[in-house]
């Protein structure tokens, strides 16, 4: 810790050292006096600015997380009847809503991920798909409302593209679309185990689409970021409203986006359900546009969606049940990497020999990411058991798209979910009329063994193209469980392949070293998924010898901004008996964790 804080302290000097000459070098004697107060005023208060934060009574060195600036107020929460921690406010409150209508769990994940869908159309929506795990009256459930790909698909669809990746037909455009899943999940769900009418859920999303949010920056950003690649009448929905006619432009933040397309088809799906969207008029609009368009998705691939409910994948984890999603999910390596870990004693490890720390997690990420890449693929279509060589590839690109939600509240009742459109605004396009973005999950497949996705990932065959296959996914949403089964931790993240390396870490924080849930997420992280064989860390993550011995094990160490944000709840009984519901939203993040202490409203059966 000291040695850190010293390695902060001793860059902060040397960069305002470079700065003096030059700014004394071409200025008159009084500018002079003026910059001489400027730099003493800087290092005062440099020096003065507080190196640690105070949480729950304890105090940690700033160095050791990333906070962003964000205060710890703002993305962690406390409360005794419900916690609920997604990547908006205005979603995690359209969840409480719900629980103040008299509403379950259910309810309350149903319409944050239709808030989500019109919050944050750049990571998820009705064009995309998800994992939620439920855990409900005593019961745990895995749904898999992934997108799929359509019949016409095939293993070598994209072979012959010679675009660059940038502009590979299975990230942008018509043929990188999966059949979605959104739709038919979320109402599946609720038809099952939902208690309030899905108009009453619906409505906060409706209104957000209606009636417009204004823009926050990553929302502006993604938007200029994609902005080329958009279809013009995408354009027109995310064009800045200071914009007009032909020279329209980007989302600015600060704008308010209102999405009337959105809002109809909410309210369609509040009036009717999903079969306009997989059997009726809309279906029929979608098989007709990509015909048009030279997608492959046809009514009868709509007309034949199916939402898969299974029974999670349960492991032990020193004294916990770790409980997560099945394949294609990543829950399965995340159990691998946690096995490789079970034997190490971390937390001596992590006091002493932190070398030794991240090494230990380095080779259990390596272990897991390297069974990904052989084995991953949808389980309904492979044997598992056929291993293949994959090769080297590249980490190609930064995306902080995808959303995922954590909730538990007083009644034991939880819900982890991911969901997705993958890329940044999907496959660029949008259903016209409907507001609705597409996804461009089609790219998560292996376009050829070896050939690596958008994440930098490799796959086998068990992860080649076929029609109705669902593609591989690093999501991994999570629970774990107490004695009496109920859940104490709910957790998950965005973040393309970073996603597993993420959750493992914010398991190993709590688990094995104890950390405050928003220590455990704040903390700097590390991602080695060995292809490439770059050890990605956070700046400043290690001390100067730890950095040498990592080097001296033959680790290639590169710094930079990872960008897996974890949304997490946790449950912790207080010295009165009660329970207390703990919130972080990732301040990687632009979330804020809702919660309340209101004793909850008796559920509607
Ligand atoms: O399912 C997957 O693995 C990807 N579609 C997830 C994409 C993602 O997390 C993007 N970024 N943050």
């Amino acid at each position: 810790m000291y040695t850190q804080g010293y390695l902060e302290f001793h860059q902060e000097t040397m960069d305002i050292n470079l700065f003096i000459p030059k700014i004394l070098q071409n200025s008159t004697r009084r500018n002079r006096t003026f910059s001489a107060l400027f730099v003493v005023l800087s290092l005062i208060s440099s020096s003065c600015k507080p190196t640690s934060i105070h949480i729950d009574g304890l105090s940690y060195s700033k160095q050791e997380l990333v906070l962003k600036g964000k205060k710890p107020a703002l993305v962690y929460k406390k409360a005794h009847g419900y916690m609920i921690a997604s990547d908006s406010l205005p979603a995690s409150e359209a969840g409480a809503q719900m629980y103040t209508s008299g509403g379950n769990v259910v309810d309350a994940a149903i319409a944050i991920s239709l808030a989500l869908c019109v919050i944050r159309p750049q990571s998820t929506g009705l064009g995309g798909g998800g994992f939620l795990l439920l855990h409900l009256n005593g019961k745990t459930l895995a749904f898999d409302f992934r997108e799929r790909a359509p019949r016409l698909a095939h293993r070598d669809m994209y072979l012959k593209s010679t675009h660059s990746s940038s502009t590979s037909p299975s990230l942008i455009g018509y043929r990188s679309i999966a059949v979605p899943g959104m739709i038919a999940g979320l109402t599946k769900i609720h038809s099952l185990y939902g208690t309030l009418p899905f108009s009453k859920i619906a409505a906060p999303a409706i209104s957000l689409a209606e009636n417009g949010f204004r823009v926050y920056p990553d929302l502006s950003r993604a938007t200029q970021k994609a902005w080329k690649d958009m279809t013009h009448g995408m354009q027109s929905i995310f064009s800045s409203p200071q914009s007009s006619g032909r020279s329209l432009q980007p989302l600015q933040t600060g704008d308010i986006l209102i999405q009337k397309d959105l809002a109809k088809s909410l309210r369609l799906i509040s009036q009717k359900g999903k079969n306009p969207f997989y059997t009726g008029k809309v279906a029929q609009l979608m098989a007709l546009w990509m015909k048009q368009k030279g997608g492959l998705i046809t009514r009868g691939d709509l007309n034949s969606y199916r939402v898969f409910l299974s029974k999670p994948l349960t492991a032990k984890y020193h004294d916990r049940k770790i409980v997560t999603m099945p394949l294609p999910s990543s829950g399965t390596f995340l159990l691998t990497m946690l096995n490789s870990l079970a034997s190490q004693p971390l937390a001596k490890l992590y006091k002493d020999q932190k070398e030794k720390y991240y090494h230990s997690l380095a080779q259990a990420m390596k272990q897991g990411y390297e069974e990904r890449s052989q084995k991953g693929g949808d389980p309904r279509f492979i044997k598992q058991n056929s291993p293949e060589k994959t090769s080297l590839n590249q980490s190609k690109k930064e995306s902080q798209e995808t959303t995922h939600f954590s909730i538990i509240d007083r009644n034991g009742n939880a819900v982890s979910s991911t969901q997705s459109i993958n890329y940044s605004f999907g496959s660029r396009t949008i259903l016209p009329g409907w507001g609705i973005v597409m996804n461009d999950t089609m790219d998560d497949f292996s376009i050829s063994p070896g050939v690596p996705n958008a994440y930098g990932l490799t796959g086998s065959e068990a992860n080649s193209i076929y029609g109705g296959k669902t593609p591989l996914s690093s999501m991994t949403p999570v629970f774990v469980m107490d004695q009496e089964n109920s859940p104490i931790l709910a957790l998950g993240a965005p973040g393309g392949s970073h996603i597993i390396s993420s959750v493992l870490q914010a398991l190993v924080h709590d688990i094995d070293l104890g950390m405050n849930p928003l220590i455990s997420v704040a903390t700097k992280r590390i991602h080695y998924q060995y292809n490439p064989d770059i050890l990605f860390a956070e700046p400043k993550i290690f001390s100067p010898s730890t950095q040498k011995e990592l080097i001296n094990l033959g680790y290639h160490i590169q710094f930079q901004p990872l960008w897996a944000k974890v949304f997490l709840v946790k449950r912790v009984k207080n010295q009165q008996g009660s329970f207390v519901f703990m919130g972080v939203s990732d301040p990687r993040g632009n979330g804020s964790p809702y919660g309340t202490s209101l004793p909850l409203p008796i559920p509607n059966e």
